[in-house]
């Protein structure tokens, strides 16, 4: 019995040890860099290394930039020939990213015997809500996650926080005009398009009358431990509610797909062991 038990313990040791790079990129297709974000604080930037003759791996950001315009300076370049666990890693302190940035990139690649590095087309990720590693531990940040929503977010777009096997919460800043808010959301499913009524027939994963008053400054918010997100998930949702007139609000249904990790700046990762725990999959219902 106690046999058992310890080699179990070491096979689960074992293949957790797969890191970051395995976990991101099991899909073949997937060609763009993953990003862990740790806010105001620096990157990491995974590349898989798939074609044995790639030998460069490079990236150029430009942070809240128009591409097309002719000032553009790089807010981080770097090449990099480093390969850990499968993939270039780049890791930097050079750039800070916080909520609501856009990063547009290209990245460079070179291969031996091959004299000219090859440039993707631009491409752009944004940092609008918080992804976090299981294995981190967040305190909340000192002026709480609503003033962070409220000094960025507007339009009836909450700033969500994603923490992978804890849960979900949602922030929206409160405005004069508006009476009460709720939250619709699906996970890993869109909304039926159509009448309101073939809407309200389908089962949602998340369905909020009136999302609760944060105490300290003012966000409308919703916590749940028991809808839970990980990497690679994405989830559609509409913002429904009053306004102080009596006039209905209900957005259009808009989508965050948790593609990278942006951590914020009041959690503590253990170095090694951002993946240690797997994302628990819920059965949808
Ligand atoms: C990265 O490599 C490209 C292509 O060789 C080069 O033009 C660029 O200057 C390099 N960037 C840095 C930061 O070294
Ligand atoms: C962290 O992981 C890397 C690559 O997976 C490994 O080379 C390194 O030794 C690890 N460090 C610690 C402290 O475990």
């Amino acid at each position: 019995m106690l046999l058992k038990s310890i080699i179990l313990v070491s096979l689960c040791a074992a293949s957790s040890l797969a890191g970051i790079c395995q976990d991101v990129f099991k899909n073949p297709s997937e060609v763009r860099p993953f990003f862990k974000v740790f806010e105001s604080q620096g990157v990491e930037i995974y590349f898989p290394k798939r074609d044995p003759k790639q030998d460069m791996f490079g990236i150029k950001i430009y942070k809240n930039q128009d591409l097309r315009k002719k000032d553009l300076h790089c807010d981080l370049c770097v090449n990099t020939t480093h390969v850990e666990d499968g993939c270039f890693k780049i890791k930097s302190t050079l750039l800070s990213v916080e909520p609501r940035d856009v990063l547009k990139y290209v990245t460079l690649a070179s291969f031996t015997g091959k004299p000219d590095v090859s440039v993707s087309p631009s491409n752009k990720v944004e940092f609008t809500d918080y992804v976090i590693p299981a294995s981190c531990v967040c305190t909340e940040p000192p002026t709480g996650y609503c003033a962070k929503a409220s000094s960025k977010i507007t339009d009836y777009r909450p700033l969500f926080k994603f923490h992978e096997s804890a849960g979900f919460a949602a922030y929206l800043p409160w405005a004069s005009s508006t009476a009460a808010v709720g939250l619709q959301a699906l996970k890993n499913a869109n909304f039926r398009p159509g009448s309101t009524a073939a809407e309200q027939q389908q089962k949602l994963d998340l369905n909020v009358d009136s999302l609760g008053a944060a105490a300290q400054d003012g966000c409308f918010s919703y916590e749940s431990s028991t809808l839970r997100f990980g990497l690679g998930d994405y989830i559609n949702f509409v913002v429904t509610g009053k306004k102080t007139g009596g006039e209905k609000i209900r957005t259009d249904p808009r989508k965050v797909h948790l593609r990278d990790y942006f951590i914020p700046s009041t959690c503590s990762c253990p170095a090694n062991q951002s993946n240690l725990v797997k994302p628990q999959k819920l059965t949808r219902h």
